[in-house]
């Protein structure tokens, strides 16, 4: 059995990006391992947030994660900031991180880039991800492809601090699928798919309607040539919906590609859209029932109490090998 830990931001309702790329591999991995899922809300505060919408969005995800199978008796799944050791060992990740390889980090190029009044801690957000993980002795991370840059500087923060000051921290490994790591935006086909993205066309919402759906596959950016085939360079629309389509499926590439073989982008689109639809009906059905369900405040109370108790165990640990505080009395 193997510790995962894994977290989703609620900067938005999340998309079917969000599901093919994470949430889907976590409702396995809780079979067979000790697992963490954490609503990220102290990452989503580091671009500016509605408070009110904050909120919802928090709520929607906690219900997202149980209504798309995650199960509170095998898993443990909990609100960021209800655990304050996530902020406390975060300070202490900052404290040996380097302002040279956060500035690296691609994310906070691509979030900062061309805005005013970029906050700190967008740069210093990869600290607090990496004190998320190393809270639990997480040995598997899953994730998606853009974060890979971010569990390798987790990675490396974690071997610092194990050389500099006590071998306490578990060094995690990335799990990325093979299929679906990358989603990318509907209408610009060469960028990923994102929850905040301002164009509502480019994603799909895993809370839209099956009309909505089908209208945002039907008018999905993909080229003239008429031919199902997977070509990422050249074809990045017309893969990107194979992959969706694989993705939900669990079809080969080539299979699909065989299936459409002399058929124009019609019928594939239609079939695209059924399938997202067959994936997100019974999703929907569920976290409808549970939204505003006292299920759900139960499950995070119990999620935040399980996470604390595991989660202040290490940040002792953590302050005893970096000398902060006291030196505790002997019981
Ligand atoms: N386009 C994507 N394809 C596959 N997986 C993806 N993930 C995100 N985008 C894609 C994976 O979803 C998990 C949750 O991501 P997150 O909410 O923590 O933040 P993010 O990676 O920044 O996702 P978004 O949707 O792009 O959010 P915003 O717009 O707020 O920045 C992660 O495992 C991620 O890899």
């Amino acid at each position: 059995m193997e510790t995962i830990f894994s977290g989703i931001q609620p900067s938005g309702t999340l998309t079917i990006a969000n599901y093919l790329g994470a949430l889907q591999h976590f409702v396995q991995l809780q079979e067979e391992n000790d697992c963490y899922f954490c609503i990220v809300d102290e990452h989503a505060i580091t671009v500016p947030q509605d408070r009110l919408k904050l909120r919802k969005n928090i709520r929607s995800l906690a219900a997202i994660y149980l209504a798309s199978g995650i199960n509170s008796d095998k898993s443990t799944l909990f609100i960021q900031s209800e655990v304050p050791a996530h902020t406390q060992l975060g300070w202490m990740m900052q404290s040996i991180s380097y302002v040279g390889e956060l500035e690296r980090m691609t994310q906070f190029k691509d979030k900062s880039n061309g805005k005013e009044g970029v906050s700190s801690s967008l740069l210093t957000y990869p600290p607090l991800m990496a004190a998320d993980i190393l809270l639990y002795k997480t040995d598997l991370v899953p994730v998606g492809d853009d974060q890979k840059q971010h569990l390798e500087l987790t990675r490396n923060l974690a071997q610092r601090f194990n050389n500099r000051f006590n071998d306490i921290f578990t060094v995690p490994e990335p799990s990325i699928p093979e299929v679906g790591a990358r989603i990318m935006s509907l209408q610009e086909p060469t960028t990923k798919m994102s929850k905040s993205d301002e164009n509502e066309k480019g994603f799909i919402s895993m809370l839209d309607e099956p009309k909505r759906i089908e209208k945002k596959i039907k008018s999905a950016v993909t080229d003239s040539e008429g031919v199902v085939k997977f070509d990422k360079e050249n074809k990045p629309g017309v893969s990107n919906l194979m992959t969706i389509y694989a993705s939900c499926t669990g079809k080969s590439l080539d299979e699909i590609e065989s299936a459409y073989s002399g058929k124009g982008y019609g019928d594939f689109k239609q079939d695209v859209a059924n399938a997202v639809i067959d994936v997100l009906k019974p999703i929907q059905d569920r976290y409808n029932e549970l939204i505003d369900s006292e299920e759900l405040d139960d499950v995070l109370d119990k999620g935040a109490d399980k996470a604390s108790f595991v989660a202040n165990k290490m940040v002792e640990k953590a302050k005893k090998a970096m000398g902060l505080g006291r030196v505790p009395k002997k019981k």
